[in-house]
């Protein structure tokens, strides 16, 4: 066990000695966990073989799993990946900073383990002062996956981090909540057309009207596991962001939903199957009786429901619930980023409720 160094920095305008002394320990090859504008990421120097090695082992993630490497600088892509296409450049000065990964084609001095041996690499400029002051400052392009224990909801506040990876890395820099709370969308552009891999932060619709064309890979809304030969990115093959307790997600006709979460609820308590807990929205909180109810915000702010998604999941943890009974929301927008995490934390548990 080491002693995790925990540093308190202003989200806006960060301590530079604090941010010196963690960009000290990315530039030795140790783990600094930092917060970006979608969830805190655990970050080594991304060209260092030994730290990335580290930074697999902290989180106990599978090694065919590669972590997003983040730039401070868009021109530091250049010494990343092999060639920028035009649409790429096109995507960077729109999106970045922001929570936009791009996947390139790799250049030579990429070590392996951090791309997990593939031709490609993904990459992004996140938008917040904390991570971008950090990456200068060390001077190194710092390969970050969330800064959560592989499997469990990624960290959107310090706490979270500290509850997954106290005593397994060096240091965590807290500047409080994040303000997206789901990752980056991460993006192929090294196929036509572009395809999305991973729905997040950067919404379908907002590629589209960009991009013209741009494909959602099946993962990004699917409602079933995938046959090992449709996984393109690495990621989709894991479980993910589950938390400790089973979850059950309900999508439909939002009076459907009431109903069958309503329903479920009562299944689950009667049959002693322990503390029941309810992911509901402020729309609806008010028709549920069960051990305990909790609200992702309104449907009308996806924003909102994004922000609160990961770390109500840990709550119910905290708390000892040992069912989730989650409503669905829409897949416009966020809710898309949202849909696929729910579907996934739940091992596609979805029961489709239907309007009599
Ligand atoms: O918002 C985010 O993206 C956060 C913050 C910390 O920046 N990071 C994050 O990283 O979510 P991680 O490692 O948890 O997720 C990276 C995703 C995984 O699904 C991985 O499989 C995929 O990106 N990925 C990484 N390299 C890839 C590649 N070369 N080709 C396809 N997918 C790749
Ligand atoms: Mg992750």
């Amino acid at each position: 066990m080491k002693k995790t160094l925990v540093l308190k920095v202003n989200p806006k305008y960060p301590e530079i000695n604090a941010i010196r002394i963690a960009a000290n320990f990315i530039k030795r090859g140790s783990l600094v966990a930092f917060p970006t504008e979608t969830v805190y990421g655990l970050g080594a120097d991304a060209l260092n073989l030994k730290a990335v090695g580290a930074l697999f082992e902290a989180k106990k993630r599978p090694l065919d799993n590669p972590p997003i490497v983040h730039v401070g600088d868009a021109k530091d892509v250049l010494r990343l990946a092999k060639e920028i296409p035009p649409k790429a450049k096109n995507l960077m000065k729109y999106f970045w900073p922001g929570p936009l990964t791009l996947i390139f084609r790799r250049s030579k001095i990429v070590p392996n383990v951090t791309v997990a041996g593939l031709g490609t690499i993904a990459v992004r400029m996140p938008r917040h002062s904390v991570a971008l002051t950090l990456i200068r400052e060390s001077g190194c392009s710092i390969a970050a996956p969330s800064a959560n224990l592989a499997g469990k909801p990624s960290p959107t506040m310090a706490k979270h981090v500290l509850h997954d990876l106290d005593g397994r890395i060096d240091v965590v820099l807290d500047a409080g909540s994040t303000h997206i709370g789901v990752e980056s969308t991460v993006l192929d552009i090294t196929v036509n057309p572009p395809q999305i891999l991973r729905p997040g932060g950067t919404p379908y619709e907002v590629l589209k009207n960009i991009l013209g064309k741009v494909e959602l890979h099946p993962a990004a809304d699917a409602q079933m596991e995938l046959a090992v030969n449709e996984v393109r990115s690495p990621g989709m093959r894991h479980r993910h962001y589950a938390p400790d307790a089973d979850v059950i997600v309900v999508e439909g006709e939002l009076s459907a939903v009431v109903s069958k979460v309503k329903e479920l609820t009562e299944y689950y308590m009667t049959g002693g199957r322990g503390k029941v807990g309810v992911l509901a929205t402020d729309e609806t909180i008010g028709s549920y009786q069960t051990d305990i109810a909790k609200s992702l915000g309104s449907r009308r702010n996806l924003a909102g429901i994004a922000k609160n998604l990961f770390r109500l999941l840990r709550e119910f943890d905290t708390e000892g619930v040992d069912v989730i009974i989650a409503e669905g929301v829409t897949t416009e927008g966020l809710g898309l980023a949202v849909m696929n995490r729910l579907r996934r934390s739940s091992g596609y548990r979805i029961v489709k409720a239907k309007s009599c």
